[in-house]
This record gives C-alpha cells, sequence and structure tokens, in this order.
C-alpha cells in the first residue's frame, strides 16, 4: 500500500531527460498499483523544496504539473498513496511539509502512536494541515532537525525513527542538504536502486526498473542515505549496516501491457509462461527434483510431522490447493490459515511445524506478522513467493521463488498459478526427502506438469469463448461458484476475481455445502459456475457434482460449467460449457481457473470499470 520513489542524481548524469521528476514521475507509473487514493512530488530546486499533489489518480498530478509545473532539480521524491489516516484529499496527499516548508516528507504504513505524538506536537505549538500520522512524522522530524539532530537529516531521521511504533517506510528531503534522500524502514518495504551518477529508492524495484537493475535489499530498522555516487545504510542508532545486493531479472518490458488492453489481461496470457518458468531448473533430466536453492536441511524436511500454510486472498487459495496435493503426496498434514486470524488463536507449534507462507508481494503484513509469530515459536518457514528482494523471504529460513514476473494488476493471476506449481514442486520434493513417492511416480507427475504450460495455451486460444459469455451477462448483480476437492478453492478464487474487479457479488462454496443453506440463494436466472472435477480417475466425485449441478437448475439457476474435455455428460445440464484439456485431477486448478480469470476482467472491462485498479483495493496490503 502506498507507493514510494525517491531519487538523486549528479548533473550531466541524470537519466531522466528532465531531471529527478522525469525519474520521479515513471517510479510513480510503475508503483501506482500499489494505491491510487492521491500522488504527489516534491523536488529540491534552486529556491528550496517544492511540491505538488492531488487526490486521485497520478494523471491528476500530472495535470496539476502541466498546469502548475516545477523547477528542475537532481533531488525528488514521490508518493502514490492508499489512504489510512485521512481521507483521499489533496490536503491528506503526501508529500508533507515541515520544518517551515524546508523538509518534505512521504511515507508508507501506519504510526500506531501518532496520536500522542500529535498532541505532544500540538502542546509544543505546531499545528497540522492534514489528518495524517504522516504529518505527524514529518513534524516530528522537522522538530527534531532544528534541536536535538543537529541539522543533519540522517542524525534527525535516526531520533525520529526511535519514538515512532508501528509500519513505516519514510523519505525525506531537506532543502539544506541537496543531493540528499534519506529513508527509513520498518515493517514496510524499501529498496535501493544504483545507478551511475545516480541512486534511487523504490517500494519494489519497479520503481526504478527503467533506470538500473542493480538493487539493494534492506534489512529491518534500517536507514539509508543516497547521494549520486553513494548508498550508506545504518541502524536506528547510527550503526554502520550492509545491505545485500542483488539484480533484478527482469526488465521494464515485462512490466509493460504488452498490446493488452489492461496488464490483468496481459499477466492472464503471461500464465503458460509462468508456471513453466516456475518449474525450470528444479529437477533433473532422471526425474529427481533439485531444490539446492532451499536454506533448510533436507534431513530436517524430512522429518517435519505438519505443514502450517498461511496467505491472504488468492494466496491463500494457493494454499488450498496445495493441501491437496502435499497431504496426498506426502502424507503430511497440511493445515492452511489466513495469517490474520493465525497468531490470534494461540496455534500449537513445534520444530517440527514448517510454515510455508505465500505471498506474491512478499510484504503483506498479516503474513510477516504471522510468519515472524510462528518463528518466536520454534518452526521453519519457508516463504513462496514472487518478489526478490521483498520482506517475508529475506526473514524466513527459506525460499522458493515463483518466476511469474511483475505482476501489476491488483488482482492476482498469473502469481496464482505459479504459486500453486511452487507448490506442488514442494510437494515432490518433500515426497522425494520421504520416500512418500517412488521416483517413477514424480517423474511421471513432472511429465503432466511440463504439459500445463502448453494446456493452459489452449484455454487461452479459445479465450472469445468466454469472453463473449461475459458480454452477454452485463446486468448480473450476484454469481455463484461451485466446486468439490481441488475445485473448491478453484471456486472460491472465480469469485473472489469477480468480487474485486466487476463489483458483482459472488460466493464460492463447496459443492457439497449447497444443500446446508446456500441453495436458498437460488432463484430464476441465477448465474451459477460449477467446476466440474474429471469423470476419470479412482477417487471421482463427478457424478456427485452432475448431481449438484442439477439441483441448481432444477431451481431455476443458469449453469455455467468448467468441465473436463470429452466430459460430455454435463451437456444436458448446462446452459455453457467450457471444456479445459484433460490432466490429473491435482493438476486441474491450473486450468479450470484460466477461464474465471478471463470472465471476470472481460465482465469488469464491459462494464466500464479499470480492471488494473479497482476501487478501494492496494496490490501490496503493508497495514495489518
Ligand atoms: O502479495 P500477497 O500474495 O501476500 O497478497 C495477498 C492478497 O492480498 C492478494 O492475493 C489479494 O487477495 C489479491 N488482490 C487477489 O487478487
Amino acid at each position: 500500500m502506498c507507493g514510494i520513489v525517491g531519487y538523486v542524481g549528479r548533473p550531466g548524469k541524470t537519466t531522466g531527460d528532465h531531471g529527478a521528476l522525469d525519474v520521479v514521475l515513471e517510479g510513480l507509473r510503475r508503483l501506482e498499483y500499489r494505491g491510487y487514493d492521491s500522488a504527489g512530488v516534491a523536488v529540491l530546486g534552486e529556491s528550496g523544496v517544492e511540491s505538488r499533489k492531488k487526490a486521485g489518480k497520478l494523471v491528476n498530478l500530472i495535470n496539476e504539473l502541466e498546469a502548475n509545473p516545477l523547477p528542475e532539480s537532481l533531488t525528488g521524491i514521490g508518493h502514490t498513496r492508499w489512504a489510512t489516516h485521512g481521507g483521499p484529499s489533496d490536503n491528506n496527499a503526501h508529500p508533507h511539509l515541515a520544518d517551515g516548508g524546508k523538509l518534505a516528507m512521504i511515507h508508507n504504513g501506519i504510526i500506531e502512536n501518532f496520536a500522542d505524538l500529535r498532541q505532544e506536537l500540538l502542546a509544543a505549538g505546531y499545528s497540522f494541515a492534514s489528518e495524517t500520522d504522516t504529518e505527524v512524522a514529518a513534524v516530528l522530524l522537522g522538530d527534531i532537525y532544528a534541536h536535538a539532530g543537529g541539522r543533519d537529516l540522517a542524525t534527525s531521521m535516526q531520533l525520529a525513527c526511535q519514538r515512532l511504533e508501528g509500519a513505516f517506510t519514510l523519505l525525506a528531503v531537506h532543502e539544506d542538504q541537496p543531493g540528499v534522500v534519506v529513508a527509513a524502514r520498518r515493517n514496510s518495504p524499501l529498496v535501493v536502486g544504483l545507478g551511475e551518477g545516480e541512486n534511487f529508492l523504490g517500494s519494489d524495484v519497479s520503481g526504478f526498473i527503467d533506470f538500473t537493475r542493480r538493487a539493494v535489499e534492506l534489512g529491518q530498522d534500517q536507514i539509508v542515505t543516497i547521494t549520486p555516487d553513494h548508498h550508506a545504510i545504518t541502524d536506528f542508532y547510527g550503526n554502520p549496516a550492509e545491505g545485500t545486493e542483488f539484480h533484478v531479472d527482469w526488465d521494464a518490458a515485462a512490466a509493460e501491457k504488452g498490446g493488452f488492453d489492461s496488464f490483468m489481461e496481459k499477466e492472464i496470457f503471461d500464465q503458460p509462461a509462468a508456471v513453466a518458468d516456475t518449474l525450470l531448473g528444479r529437477y533433473d533430466v532422471d526425474g529427481r527434483m533439485t531444490l539446492d536453492e532451499l536454506r533448510i536441511d533436507a534431513s530436517d524436511l524430512a522429518g517435519i510431522s505438519k505443514i502450517i500454510v498461511l496467505a491472504c486472498g488468492t494466496s491463500a487459495y494457493a494454499g488450498s490447493v496445495a493441501k491437496y496435493a502435499i497431504e496426498h503426496w506426502c502424507r503430511i498434514p497440511v493445515e492452511v490459515e489466513l495469517s490474520h486470524e493465525f497468531r490470534y488463536r494461540d496455534p500449537i507449534l513445534d520444530a517440527g511445524t514448517l510454515i510455508v507462507s505465500i505471498s506474491q508481494s512478499g510484504e503483506t503484513m498479516d503474513t510477516l506478522m504471522a510468519v515472524r509469530y510462528a518463528k518466536e515459536q520454534g518452526a521453519k518457514t519457508l516463504s513462496i513467493c514472487n518478489t526478490n528482494g521483498s520482506t517475508i523471504p529475506r526473514e524466513s529460513d527459506a525460499v522458493l521463488y515463483t518466476h511469474a514476473g511483475p505482476e501489476i494488476a491488483v488482482a492476482s493471476t498469473k502469481a496464482f498459478l505459479a504459486q500453486i506449481t511452487a507448490t506442488y514442486v514442494l510437494g515432490l520434493y518433500l515426497a522425494q526427502l520421504r520416500g512418500n513417492l517412488f521416483s517413477g511416480q514424480i517423474k511421471d507427475i513432472l511429465a503432466d506438469l511440463q504439459d500445463i504450460p502448453a494446456k493452459i495455451q489452449d484455454v487461452l486460444d479459445r479465450a472469445d469463448v468466454i469472453k463473449e459469455l461475459a458480454r452477454s451477462m452485463p446486468d448480473a448483480t450476484s454469481v455463484l461458484f461451485l466446486g468439490r476437492h481441488v475445485g473448491y478453492p478453484v471456486a472460491m478464487e472465480g469469485a473472489l476475481k469477480l468480487k474485486e474487479i466487476a463489483y458483482i457479488h459472488a460466493e464460492g462454496f463447496a459443492a457439497g455445502e449447497l444443500k446446508h443453506g446456500p441453495i436458498a440463494l437460488i432463484d430464476d436466472g441465477q448465474p451459477v459456475f460449477v467446476v466440474v472435477p474429471s469423470p476419470r480417475g479412482r477417487h471421482s466425485l463427478h457424478s456427485k457434482v452432475v448431481s449438484n449441478i442439477q439441483e441448481v437448475r432444477a431451481r431455476g439457476a443458469k449453469t455455467l460449467v468448467i468441465a473436463e474435455a470429452g466430459d460430455e455428460a454435463v451437456r444436458d445440464y448446462a446452459e455453457f460449457v467450457f471444456h479445459v484439456p484433460e490432466t490429473p485431477t491435482l493438476l486441474m486448478p491450473l486450468l479450470a481457473t484460466v477461464p474465471l480469470q478471463l470472465f471476470a476482467c472481460e465482465l469488469a472491462s464491459v462494464k466500464g470499470f479499470d480492471v488494473d485498479q479497482p476501487r478501494n483495493l492496494a496490490k501490496s496490503v503493508t497495514v495489518e
């Protein structure tokens, strides 16, 4: 939540055609998916700090800058906001100014003790122009700078951070110190980008991906000062610290729409590659899993007695799919828990528990806090994550990266399929370590997995059929989704997609639960998607789900069926059938989810909504 950019360049070295402002605006354009309630920038010009900010999307700020330009500068900061304290107004937009307008600050996170600090600063004679916790931090920093901080921005930031509680990334500039941006982080994301004669800060690497692919990840409770030629890291008490440099292995083009109408649609079409890349290099030619990248000892992993998956939203549905596969292949009990519920229920954890956190961003605060709690209780932690340099993998004992590439649309699509793939990789590896599956079986499952990208492509090649269905339902006000076994989390995910981007009431149910209550919702014309399991296979629930279709249809539902190729039994009971290619049941979510994603994406577009930036949401949820 909230995107943050900082930049300093040397004269003649700056990448932006017109200096800091260009770089900062480009960074904000790429980070806008993190929040779009308002946007603002501040630059250090010859006449000191100058700032512009506007409620609403970045385009409003750009219009404001055209009407009211900023001077050329080599030092700048920029912010795109997801509102927490104070509504989305011009006043509450960042940057916030302090020290008589000489200091500008931007912030991501929540300062939990802001009310006490605000009282203290009011009593000291300060006043506030906004309702935000950020302005309190800015005024505090300004006060410290003018008094205890010795008019040094980095020292003052250290002293200010010692007084702040909660989660924050703070960036500040002061007109006394041109060519310097000072930043601090606790529990909120911040990455440094290294250039030649210029340096960058971003909430994530997309904030500077157009300019450099050399990045430095920071630790918890650290302060970084960037100048055009240096970056220096300390803790909150001024002790020097080291960051970890890494290379960003995707380029700026990966974060462009590439001819699609929306990032979401493009990302749906990226899915064959996301799955293939997540499998790549994780098994050898003999079909043995090779996860040398894991930092947990193979013997420790072989001995685990329980897995708890921690995640939120779509990532939690990936965990629910994983439960079926890992329990089946490894015979290890798997619990799936929403991160925000986990640490409030006194969970039973020990050294035999493996926590598997799943997070696209690696910054979801609920999941981060749950992982920290589990570590404190002695559990081993493994993170499945799509974002290099992010906090959750850095704080986990081991990490298995998904290789979906940058996911920009707020609604997660390709990350979901890549997460499921990564959990399969993990499950097969654990089965191999524990001797639960014969190597021939692992090899067969891997062969099926390798076929998945082409099968997803087959679904995508028939996207128009799904789009047409969506276009025929512009007035739908409620859509239900039913599934069983691994089809159940697919149904939940289908419903979540529709809710979040098309603002249509949608619920996913386990089809067997229908008769225990939800069937009362069925009325004439109620659209119901049904994810039908394969008619093949030992434990086929096929006939039971076909009965469920008939039950809702008998009560007037419009039945929209996702079934396996060759399953003609469903035709008699369906208004609409979409066949996905044959695949083993456990792998079916990688195919059956895709039409539901396409449906939501198209219906949201038909309704005229901003598919990539749905209302009230942000991509990376860095508040609890
Ligand atoms: O970055 P994470 O995977 O931790 O994010 C978790 C959820 O916030 C995320 O999946 C959210 O539900 C998406 N908007 C779903 O499309």
